[in-house]
């Protein structure tokens, strides 16, 4: 019995060295130590030995027992210590590697305009106001002085939604006068910006969508001459101090006085060249004062109250801004474009 206790311990003790993993160590365990394990099977002879033998081979069994332990339980912390010292190799980060740069996007050189815009006008007391992009031909037309038989009805020019064509894409951001007077209390100063729609082709200068930015004052004894100096002051403002404008008589059924104001080309100072066609000018915005038929047609006394309105359109100014010289730019938004601004 001895020397059998010899050979487990021994046998065991080597197996347990080879073991390569927890689940292989486990296995060993079972087969040395556990119920139906070598040991216990002979520990179980111990009931044929003689008293006198009895407790010296129960004290080398218990010896043998406490060795095996031992030596299984250094085992299985060797193979703890090789398993994580794998993992941190395999899961090892090399914080030398470059990093990959995130891409940060920007704002669209139209928003970066119509930012600009919308800051001059707030500066100066300005509320910023949004309506709908459909709209009805009522507040689009009728409301701003612009009757049946007027051009810009036309079928033509004007997308519609219905056949007696009450419902349209707004062709311009006028209407937004007339929700401004239908629902806000005098005076008021708005500015609204917003896209509008014409049956237009597409080419350096025209879209069948773009934006304009509104605005309109009516107060007591509001003048053209107001109008002439806040628009002169947000030239300067847009385009650099000394920037100089002039003021065209010009058309709209729903301002009388109407007028279109240029502003003198950068480039060559109004000798003419390229970039404004030769003309020395280049157009930027319809203006002029309400017209007294619009105001009453919103409740507003034009013996009481007067004012003035203007439309800009935004990417003409963004074109002149940023010095872009072809509108589909604007919107084909290829990033080697956008990234410039
Ligand atoms: N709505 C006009 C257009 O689209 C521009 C315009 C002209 C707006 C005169 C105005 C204005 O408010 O007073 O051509």
């Amino acid at each position: 019995m001895k020397e059998q206790l010899a050979k487990i311990k021994a046998d065991a003790v080597s197996a347990f060295q080879s073991a390569t993993d927890a689940a292989g160590l486990e296995a060993l365990r079972v087969k040395y130590l556990g119920k139906k394990g070598e040991l216990t099977a002979v520990l179980k002879m111990m009931g044929k030995l003689s008293p006198e033998e009895r407790p010296v081979m129960g004290q080398l069994a218990n010896d043998v027992r406490a060795a095996l332990e031992g030596a299984l339980e250094d085992c299985s912390k060797k193979l703890e210590a090789a398993a994580l010292e794998q993992r941190l190799k395999d899961e090892a980060l090399d914080v030398t590697i470059p990093g990959k740069q995130a891409v940060i996007g920007h704002q669209h050189p139209m928003n970066i305009a119509l930012e600009e815009m919308k800051d001059i006008f707030i500066g100066m007391g300005f509320t910023v106001m949004d309506g709908p992009e459909v709209e009805l031909a009522e507040l689009n037309f009728d409301r701003l002085n612009a009757e049946e038989g007027h051009p810009s009805r036309d079928w033509s020019d004007t997308f519609y939604f219905d056949t007696d064509s009450r419902v349209m894409l707004r062709s311009q951001t006028s209407p937004m006068q007339v929700r401004a007077m239908d629902t806000m209390p005098l005076p008021i100063r708005i500015v609204a910006p917003g896209r509008v729609y014409r049956k237009d082709e597409v080419d350096a200068t025209h879209s069948p969508m773009f934006h304009q930015v509104e605005g309109m004052v009516i107060d007591k004894g509001v003048t053209m001459a107001d109008l002439k100096g806040t628009l002169n002051a947000v030239a300067e403002k847009l385009f650099g101090e000394g920037t100089v404008t002039r003021f065209r008589p010009h058309h709209f059924p729903f301002t009388e006085p109407s007028c279109e104001m240029d502003i003198q080309c950068h480039k060559c100072g109004g000798a003419g060249c390229p970039t404004c066609k030769g003309e020395g000018w280049i157009e930027l915005l319809g203006a002029g004062m309400v017209h007294p038929r619009v105001l009453e047609m919103s409740g507003i006394d034009p013996e009481v109250y007067s004012g003035w309105a203007f439309g800009i359109g935004l990417e003409r100014t963004a074109l002149r801004r940023f010095k872009i010289d072809d509108l589909r730019l604007i919107f084909e938004n290829d990033v080697r474009f956008l990234e410039q601004f």
